[in-house]
């Protein structure tokens, strides 16, 4: 099974998003065998969302899990506006997305910074969603590798494996290459297994002992989400604007599920 994770980013009202969990929730009632869905299946809706969301969700046999879109850097205390992991741990979610390109260039978002959030993640027990990505200019200048292993080794280098728990990802990978993200253009299966083949590679160097999914995210519709998905080194895909609506993301859950 692969991994399909649905970022909402600002988007749907409160009853749609009700609506659309529902239907998922109904979908994968009917799928056997239920074998971990909330393991692979997350959907990171606005903050407002999570409780609702997991009330909902847990009512109905915890088949999904929910991600944050953001996280605090700081654990606590004068933060007008922040979200803490402990909070966000608290209203149900599992996973936080981190340096998504959309919060690294309208938030200024450093790479330090992004280090303090997945450590405050990782600290209370969440799941961080790591989120890498060349431009345009870097694609073009054939500097996509190293300039993507460099942000892996910024993010990823400093963390200390001896507190992961044997067994399961500490944590996941998202290529999200900023040139695909809402533009209806993604990079071909080639220059997807390149990207996704030297991050396996190095995540092995830097964590031995564990395993690190890494999926991919930019523009995956139900088209073309199954050449996506059946790429070996694809272990599933971040999904924004073909979450929104049912139809295309049933679509891309059964692919994922295949
Ligand atoms: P998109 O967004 O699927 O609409 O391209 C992906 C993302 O930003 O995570």
């Amino acid at each position: 099974m692969k991994y399909i994770i649905a970022n909402w980013k600002m988007n749907l009202s409160l009853t749609d998003a009700l609506e659309l969990v529902s239907e998922t929730l109904g979908f994968l009632k009917k799928q056997h065998p239920k074998i971990s869905f909330s393991k692979y299946f997350m959907i990171a809706p606005p903050y407002p969302f999570l409780y609702p969301l997991h009330q909902l969700i847990k009512k109905n046999g915890s088949l999904l899990s929910l991600a944050s879109q953001d996280v605090s850097s700081h654990e606590k205390g004068a933060f007008t506006g922040e979200i803490s992991a402990q909070q966000l741990q608290e209203m149900g979610v599992q996973a936080i997305l981190i340096g998504h390109s959309e919060r690294r260039l309208y938030h200024h978002e450093t790479e330090d910074l992004l280090l303090q959030k997945i450590q405050k993640s990782l600290a209370v027990g969440l799941l961080p969603i790591i989120c890498l990505g060349e431009s345009l200019d870097i694609r073009k200048s054939h500097q996509t590798i190293p300039f993507i292993i460099h942000q892996l080794n910024t993010l990823c280098s400093p963390l200390n494996s001896h507190a992961f728990n044997p067994g399961t990802p500490p944590f996941l990978i998202a290529y999200e290459p900023l040139w695909a993200i809402g533009t209806g253009i993604t990079p071909s299966p080639k220059e997807i297994e390149e990207v996704h083949n030297a991050l396996h590679q190095r995540l092995k160097s830097l964590f031995p002992t564990h395993l690190v999914p890494v999926i991919y995210g930019g523009s995956v519709t139900s088209i073309n989400a199954r050449d996506i998905l059946s790429l070996p080194s694809v272990d599933g895909s971040l999904i924004g604007g073909a979450s929104l609506s049912i139809t295309p993301f049933l679509d891309i859950l059964r692919n994922a599920l295949s």
